[in-house]
């Protein structure tokens, strides 16, 4: 139990002992002139009780005065109570929170959780449109394992479907020789080289997508080829999984460039063995329509205020929907990992997929009623014209070339004084990363937000940068001591004193966090922190200090600050280089 949790339970049994029943909890107040802390349950009380607030407010402040870690307790009416921690106390939180960082962070009760966030699209370039769920999903992840919860990460690759029809085609038209188009082929598909790289396909699909516009023959025979796939047509199936095979590398390297991984990589197309069973669900439970053609699902509802359109199941083609894909993946999902819950990092934009899928899923009763299905939707980046980001002509910007623009402005901003050029460029990678992923997390997750790499990568401000370099310096502080020190004895500033109050309220930064499923908060943490810690350095003697256990103390509350930041960051996906 964390020491906040600890202190509004005692908090709660005395005030019972004064007589009265109620979950207290400590505030933080809103007249930092009367206490650092109010206690509002006097009015409350006042209710239950059928008593002035003002009276029994006396008697709380009567219990709390014999408790030594309350200062300063005063009433101001209508029966607000404030009060002050004792600087003793704040000692203790910080130290122990030195001796153990869970002093300060709650662990929950176990349970496990299936994060979908990945989403990219093989064949493809992951673009921006994929970079908030990379980054909500991880971090989400890791926030989530912080308090004890067993996660796995799935990138769930758009690996089927037309699409992949398409690249096959489009490989066939320029390469008819290849052995995987040869129906008489004897031998070892492994043998036979691709003469494709990466780059290919990222070429390959646009053009093919185009000319599947434009003439209808080439896209009867790309939607062949897709069915061949599906039914694991020997030659098409080994080149299709080449193809996965060569684009899941590339992705996998952006991927890391975020510092974004998964514990399962598996795809749509995994899911296909869940199929027939999927269908004999929906089957026997009565749930399948025909449509003009198609195969729905009713998920309307009588409570419904807009229109709930019906799940699409089968299409009139005899294609697979994206809808029954993400079914047989719950099915999947539940079969071989029966999660507690199953989280979608997904655009915002989405909700109605996702909206009809679990109500497809809730009656099918394909997971069972007590998982947890959450669409955890996220708003765009936008560029500065208030659109969703695009290149300057208009096109799909490439994840990579986004990191590229803002790489371009952290290097600007580097420390001449790191001369080797590889060293640079390590550096700098870092500290964009920092920068867009900052500034990614600070806004709230399902609002918009424009990307302004300057803004963004300012060593000043709310940034990524300004926690890195501000985190460097507590390091370099550190390791310049060269003194041992072990115990924070006395706490005399102001921010001293405030720094030990963000640490406490730690456990309930991570409950929003994990309550709104959004960094923001930490963001905010983050950067109060760091701001105060500054302001405090700037301030006061560290190392030249000459009352010891002044310097000790100091020392102890750099490495205090430093841990937690690097604790925080890590959550945000963030590295720390040596220096920048
Ligand atoms: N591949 C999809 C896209 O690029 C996103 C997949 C999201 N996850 C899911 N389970 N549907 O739009």
């Amino acid at each position: 139990m964390s020491i906040l949790k600890k202190l509004n339970a005692d908090l709660t049994n005395l005030v019972l002992e004064a007589g009265y029943e109620d979950n207290v909890i400590l505030l933080p107040s809103n007249r930092k002139d009367l206490g650092d802390y109010q206690i509002n349950n006097a009015l409350t009380l006042a209710k239950t009780y059928h008593k002035n607030p003002m009276l029994i407010a006396e008697d709380i402040k009567n219990v709390l005065q014999t408790d030594s870690r309350f200062t300063n307790i005063n009433i101001a009416p209508p029966g607000f109570i404030n009060l002050t921690l004792s600087t003793d106390f704040l000692i203790s939180v910080l130290n122990e929170f030195n001796n153990d960082h869970f002093s300060c962070i709650d662990k929950k009760e176990p349970k496990k959780i299936i994060i979908d966030y990945g989403g990219a699209n093989v064949s493809k370039a992951l673009h921006v449109g994929h970079l908030r769920s990379a980054n909500l999903g991880e971090a989400l992840k890791r926030l989530a394992k912080l308090v004890g919860y067993d996660c796995l990460g799935d990138a769930h690759l758009g690996d089927y479907g037309r699409p992949l029809g398409l690249v096959l085609l489009e490989i066939k038209k320029r390469y008819p020789h290849l052995a995987f188009f040869d129906e008489s082929y004897q031998g070892d598909y492994s043998e036979i080289s691709l003469p494709i790289t990466n780059a290919d396909l990222e070429e390959i699909y646009p053009t093919a997508s185009l000319k599947a516009k434009e003439d209808e023959a080439y896209l009867e025979e790309a939607r062949q080829i897709t069915f061949k796939i599906q039914n694991h047509d020997k030659g098409y199936y080994e080149l299709w999984q080449k193809v996965v095979n060569i684009s899941k590398e590339a992705i996998k390297k952006v991927y890391d460039d975020l510092n974004v991984s998964f514990e399962l990589w598996l795809g749509e197309s995994d899911s296909v063995s869940y199929l027939s069973e999927l269908k004999d669900i929906f089957t026997q439970k009565n749930l399948l329509k025909l449509s003009d053609n198609a195969t729905i699902v009713e998920v309307a509802t009588t409570e419904d205020k807009a229109p709930m359109p019906p799940l699409l199941f089968i299409k009139s083609n005899n294609s697979l929907s994206y809808a029954t894909t993400d079914l047989a993946t719950i099915l999947q999902r539940q079969k071989e990992f029966a999660p507690d819950e199953i989280w979608y990092c997904v655009d915002l934009r989405q909700n109605l997929h996702f909206e009809q899928v679990f109500r497809a899923a809730r009656l099918s009763k394909i997971v069972p009623d007590s998982v947890k299905l959450e669409f955890i939707g996220f708003g765009t980046m936008n560029g500065k014209d208030g659109k969703p980001f695009k290149t300057r002509d208009g096109g799909i910007m490439p994840l990579k070339d986004l990191i590229k623009l803002i790489n371009e402005e952290t290097l600007k901003r580097l420390n001449p004084d790191i001369t080797d050029d590889q060293e640079r460029t390590e550096i700098s990678k870092d500290v964009a990363i920092a920068a867009l992923k900052y500034a990614d997390f600070l806004a709230f997750r399902s609002t918009d937000y424009i990307f302004e790499e300057e803004k963004f990568a300012d060593l000043e401000g709310k940034t990524g940068p300004y926690l890195l370099y501000s985190t460097i310096r507590m390091k370099s502080l550190l390791t310049k001591s060269q003194t041992t020190y072990q115990n924070i004895t006395t706490l005399p500033t102001k921010e001293e004193r405030q720094l030990a109050m963000y640490i406490l309220t730690l456990p309930t930064v991570i409950d929003k966090s994990l309550e709104t499923k959004s960094l923001n908060e930490i963001c905010e943490f983050l950067y109060n922190l760091t701001a105060t810690y500054n302001k405090f350095y700037a301030e006061n003697k560290i190392l030249t200090e000459q009352d010891t256990s002044l310097k000790e103390s100091r020392l102890v509350l750099t490495k205090i600050v430093y841990d937690l930041n690097l604790l925080l960051l890590d959550i945000l996906g963030i590295k720390v280089p040596k220096k920048m």
